[in-house]
């Protein structure tokens, strides 16, 4: 199957959201973060710190001033991936893009802060909420995906990718193993009790 990774647009949202519904995750942050996806450090109009609604639903503040950030000043970056897909039209069969799969990196643990997940000084960067919509898994897009954003990743200039996976998560803890993660930490997160810390260190 033809993949395409491209950054994530606003109007994408739905699609992400749906995805979401479809894992069974929260879905009421996606807009946030389209709006921390744009926030660039250092332009006029990003904030200098700013209030995130993490997942115990409490506002945490963020003060911006006292991190360091990539060359470009992104705090975030969203990215989908697409396939294209026949569908019926009027005349005769059209061929249209679809959202198979999405994916985040985030220069910040925007939950709890910890900077050996994300941490620009030390160039760690933390895969987010990688996602297959459920028509498409088990055709090798999870390990195109996260291929992809060891790519950007590297291009970017940081050495080290970080991820996080709850023990349930039986496919995911084979795809991390399956391509070279190791485990760092084994702890609770705020949105869930016994979570994997991987990282991978890059070429
Ligand atoms: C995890 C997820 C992204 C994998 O995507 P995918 O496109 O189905 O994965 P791939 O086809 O690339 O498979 C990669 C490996 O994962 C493992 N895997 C995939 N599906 C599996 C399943 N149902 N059970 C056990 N292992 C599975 C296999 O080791 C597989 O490698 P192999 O095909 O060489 O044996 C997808 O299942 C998903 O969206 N899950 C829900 C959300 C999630 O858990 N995201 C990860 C965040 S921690």
């Amino acid at each position: 199957m033809a993949l395409t990774l491209r950054p994530a647009v606003r109007t994408d949202a739905p699609d992400i959201i749906r995805m979401r519904e479809e894992v069974g995750w929260d879905a009421a942050r996606v807009y946030d973060w389209f709006d921390i996806c744009s926030y660039q450090y250092g332009s006029p109009e990003c904030p200098t710190s700013f209030d995130y609604v993490s997942y115990t639903d409490e506002a945490i503040t963020i003060d911006l001033s006292r991190l360091q950030h990539p060359p470009d000043g992104r705090i975030f970056r969203l990215w989908v991936a697409e396939t294209e897909k026949e569908v019926d039209g009027h005349a005769e069969p059209e061929r249209t893009k679809v959202i198979v799969a999405a994916i985040g990196l985030s220069h910040i643990d925007l939950d709890e802060m910890d900077p050996d997940l994300a941490c620009w000084e030390r160039r760690r960067g933390l895969v987010r909420s990688l996602a297959v919509f459920n028509a498409f898994k088990g055709q090798g897009i999870g390990t195109w995906m996260m291929r992809r954003i060891e790519g950007e990743a590297r291009h970017l200039g940081l050495k080290v990718i970080t991820s996080l996976v709850p023990m349930e998560a039986t496919a995911s803890l084979a795809l991390h193993k399956k391509i070279g993660y190791r485990v760092f930490k084994r702890a609770p997160r705020n949105w869930a009790e016994d979570v994997l810390h991987y990282e991978k260190v890059l070429d």
